[in-house]
């Protein structure tokens, strides 16, 4: 009972399929349960017959023995009792299991099938999602939005997932939003999803894609239709010029250094397609996809040895010198 409680615990945490914040998604946690309903149901069947017939055969041993000295079995008695045996074993472990496993697999195609793509208006928000190791490139095509690892959408309204990949397979699931579907090289993949309420819902690649595969997260941000119209409004904007000569120092140090090559802020000469787009980092939750919260020390750590903290991924370590780092970071602030 002790080991139940510390598992079942687990079920109301975010990030869980069993904790759903979509109706798609509570329809599979829904046929989930069910399953394990039947399962244990089936399981407890089992134990009481075998105990039943563990205890009767122990209670009997003893009885039977003299009766078979007094009155063996006949032929006819054993083949009669075989026969039976056997008509057991036909229906209990046969026909019961596949007309049980026959609806329930019925039963899951339905709800697949209610889970799929519905037919999208026009105006329906659609966002491309593209596979890096170890990051998610976020577009929206119709806003002319460019970010990474974390996706804004509205909440109560169906949004379409255009996925695909730049390298190797990776699969894009959001346990309390339902579905899961893979990102495949050369191949566009398209998923619908909604979230009911607003709220923080945690993705994560659920295909192992090499050494950092744990670490590729991102997260769903629901809001409110309002709420999400401000953040589009703020993201089509291209990077704040500075206004300040320090930040403009800032700007500086990253146009002058080999941050250009891989990344790109709108508006500037940054035009870098191998890294996340920055013209919005500061707004940002994480970085690093989910690896750590977008404060300025961790930007400090991971512009000067992102090796050391996601060993593999393809951020260089940057040489800079204490006071070109500081400005730096003022300038990466500025990117709301
Ligand atoms: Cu990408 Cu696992």
């Amino acid at each position: 009972m002790l080991f139940l409680i510390l598992a079942v615990s687990g079920c109301t945490a975010s990030h869980s399929t069993l904790n759903p914040a979509s109706s798609s998604a509570g329809k599979v946690a829904n046929l989930s349960w069910l399953l394990f309903g039947i399962a244990a149901m089936t399981f407890t069947v089992v134990t009481l017959i075998l105990a039943y017939v563990i205890f009767r055969n122990r209670n009997d041993r003893l009885h039977t023995i003299s009766e078979d000295v007094n009155s063996p079995e006949t032929p006819e008695q054993a083949a009669e009792n075989e026969k039976r045996a056997l008509r057991v074993v036909m229906v209990a472990g046969g026909l019961v299991p596949a007309v049980v496993l026959a609806m329930l697999m019925a039963l899951a195609i339905v709800i697949e099938q209610g889970s799929a793509i519905a037919s999208a208006s026009s105006d329906t928000l659609t966002i491309q999602v593209i596979g890096h190791q170890w990051w998610w490139e976020v577009h929206y095509p119709d806003q002319g939005i460019n970010s990474a690892n974390e996706i804004h959408i509205p909440a109560g309204e169906p949004v379409i997932f255009r996925l695909t990949s730049d390298d190797v397979i990776h699969s894009f699931w959001i346990p309390q939003l339902g579905g899961k579907l893979d990102l495949i090289p050369g191949q566009t993949n398209t998923i619908q999803l909604q979230a009911d309420e607003p709220g923080i819902y945690r993705g994560q690649c659920a295909e192992f894609c090499g050494l950092q595969h744990a670490n590729m997260a991102f997260f769903v941000i629901a809001s409110e239709r309002d709420d999400f119209e401000t953040w589009v409004n703020t993201q089509e904007q291209p990077a704040q010029e500075p206004e300040i000569s320090s930040i403009e120092a800032g700007r500086q140090v990253f146009m002058g250094s080999a941050c250009v090559y891989c990344h790109r802020i709108e508006g500037t000469n940054a035009t870098g397609v191998i890294g996340p787009d920055l013209t919005h980092l500061a707004s940002r939750a994480t970085i690093g996809a989910g690896v750590l919260p977008n404060t300025r020390g961790n930007l400090a750590a991971w512009i000067t040895n992102a090796q050391a903290i996601k060993p593999g991924n393809r951020m260089p370590p940057m040489q800079l010198d204490p006071d070109q780092l500081q400005t730096l970071l003022d300038y990466l602030e500025t990117l709301q």
